[in-house]
């Protein structure tokens, strides 16, 4: 017995039921499974889901207590049990709403940084702050996951609206990274960011002592071309950064949620401080929707119920999201870290093992790049990757508009070869043109059907902005934290991190040849033998 009981008894009715005759038997499909938010359509129509199976879909959203969840973590209340911590990143977008914890009103000093976060980005920006050389020219944020996804993938969606300094990203601790980025740029005329929630992470406090050593090389004062985000204040002052340069938030921002507080400081940086007051502005948006809209128009819990239905209930284990947008292309690796960290837990809130699998495995590509690598797997593979396609109805060049035309047509033509596939006797009459017959024709009539019937969403936009970039990320943070409340896990922590830090730690000085290893399998002991060896 488990909370996907019923949906699971549901679908093993239908699950061999064709989409497209689901389409025959309703005329208005398209418009009954599918929602608006303001401009935006988001078309579920091409999945199995039927109006019962939506229903069930809707009621498990009810009786897990979605909306009462949901208005818990807005309210400040301490959602994320295994950390003690309340859950309160979109405060950070709605600067303007009331919102504390235990009691205490958090708002004025988060107003307070922003208001920093501002001046110092608009110095920047000005030239009023600069390097010793001069005017800054290139900003380099040097954080991981959370303290860099965000920051990364929203810079490159912003990309028409960036006129400040370049920004650079330093994440992996792989020396080639901070090499790669540091070589092509000026230490007078750059600006670093070291932004990490706690301070500690070993990647970016490694990268964060190259770049100030790759720095004084070049310059008197390092210190004076960093600046710092983080929530241990205390850590950054160690590290030398003075304090009017360093940027605090709270406990209570998740690091894969925090794109929205002064981790986001380096997009403020390069597309300035009123674009980026837009970005937030669509997420309150959708903030707003979430809210408000009752479960069965609102989005981020329709895209969770889909995503539920297609995981858990009828067993597809990843999702590939296809942003049909260039400027999305990181869009995905954030989903990674956004979903996967957040809802891949094999206990339940109570720690019980769950019944149930957790999260789905994430992935994509932006189209039409993914067409001439992956999709072939999509199309004719033995197991379903349910597909979401996100598109705009706009792109940003005009001049290119013909090129967009042809983008979102390969969009639709994805999802409709998804959906209607080839059959066996299409397929036969395709090669008996050519002039095959007998045997052969057979053969190669084989290997070109599509057995169809595959499940896809669109997403439709109508044009990327930072406004809109905002709605899309809160959409799916809001998603996540559904799937979690319906899973019954906890969101919002990332133990399963843990183990292989502490192991790296252990395993420096086998490397270095300054411990046996004592207690080591076999196989990373070899390993380690080698790979001193090599090194010698
Ligand atoms: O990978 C674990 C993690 O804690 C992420 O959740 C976080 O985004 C990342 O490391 C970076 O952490 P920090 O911002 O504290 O350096």
């Amino acid at each position: 017995m488990n909370r996907f009981d019923d949906l699971l008894a549901h679908a093993a009715t239908v699950k061999d039921r064709h989409i497209l005759d689901l389409f025959a038997a309703d005329p208005a499909r398209a418009e009954a499974f599918s929602a608006e938010f303001g401009s935006w359509f988001f078309d579920f129509s091409k999945t199995n889901i039927d109006a019962a199976g939506l229903k069930l879909l809707v009621d498990l959203a009810e009786k897990t207590g979605v909306a009462a969840r949901r208005d818990a973590m807005f309210a400040g209340e301490k959602i994320n049990e295994t950390e003690g911590r309340a859950v309160l990143h979109a405060a950070w977008r709605n600067i303007y709403d009331p919102y504390s914890v235990d009691g205490e009103d958090v708002m004025p000093a988060l107003r307070d940084t922003i208001g920093r976060m501002q001046n110092f980005a608009d110095a920047v920006r000005e030239g009023r702050f600069t390097g010793q050389g001069g005017r800054i020219t290139d900003v380099v944020n040097i954080g991981i996951g959370g303290s860099d996804l965000g920051p990364v993938m929203a810079s490159i969606a912003c990309t028409s609206f960036a006129d400040g300094p370049r920004l650079h990203f330093i994440s992996n601790v792989d020396g080639a990274h901070a090499h790669d980025v540091l070589s092509g740029l000026n230490p007078e005329t750059t600006l670093v960011i070291v932004a990490s929630k706690t301070f500690t992470t070993i990647e970016t406090m490694t990268n964060a002592e190259t770049a100030r050593a790759w720095m004084a090389a070049k310059v008197a004062n390092p210190a004076a071309q960093f600046a710092a985000i983080s929530t241990a204040t205390d850590k950054t002052a160690a590290f030398g950064i003075p304090a009017e340069r360093v940027f605090g938030f709270e406990d209570w921002v998740g690091g894969r949620y925090s794109v929205w507080s002064p981790i986001g400081l380096s997009l403020m940086i390069g597309i300035g401080p009123g674009y980026f007051a837009e970005f937030h502005a669509g997420a309150a948006a959708m903030d707003r929707h979430f809210r408000e809209a009752p479960l069965a128009q609102n989005l981020p819990v329709l895209l969770a119920l889909v995503g539920l239905w297609h995981n858990q209930v009828l067993g597809h284990a990843t999702r590939a999201v296809l942003p049909y947008e260039q400027r999305l292309a990181r869009l995905p690796a954030y989903l990674q870290q956004l979903e996967m960290e957040s809802n891949g837990k094999r206990v339940s809130m109570d720690g019980a093992d769950l019944p149930y699998h957790s999260g789905p495995v994430v992935w994509g590509e932006p189209g039409t790049n993914g067409q001439h690598a992956f999709y072939q797997l999509i199309h004719q593979g033995t197991r379903v990757v349910p597909c979401e396609f996100i598109l705009a109805a706009r792109g940003r060049e005009p001049y290119l508009e013909h090129q967009h035309l042809l983008l979102v047509a390969n969009c639709l033509a994805q999802s409709e070869a998804l959906l209607r596939g080839r059959s066996l006797a299409e397929a036969t009459a395709l090669m008996a043109k050519k002039g095959l017959t007998g045997a052969e024709l057979e053969r190669q009539a084989r290997h070109r059907v599509f057995p169809g019937n595959r499940p896809s969403t669109t997403l439709l936009i109508e044009i990327l902005t930072p406004f809109t970039l905002g709605g899309i990320v809160a959409l799916y943070e809001h998603r996540v934290f559904v799937e979690g409340v319906i899973l019954g896990i906890n969101s919002f922590d990332q133990w399963g991190v843990e183990l292989g830090k502490e192991l790296a730690l252990a395993l420096a000085p086998v490397l270095e040849g300054t411990s046996e290893g004592a207690g080591k399998d076999g196989s990373t002991l070899g390993l380690a033998a080698r790979i001193r060896a090599a090194r010698a």
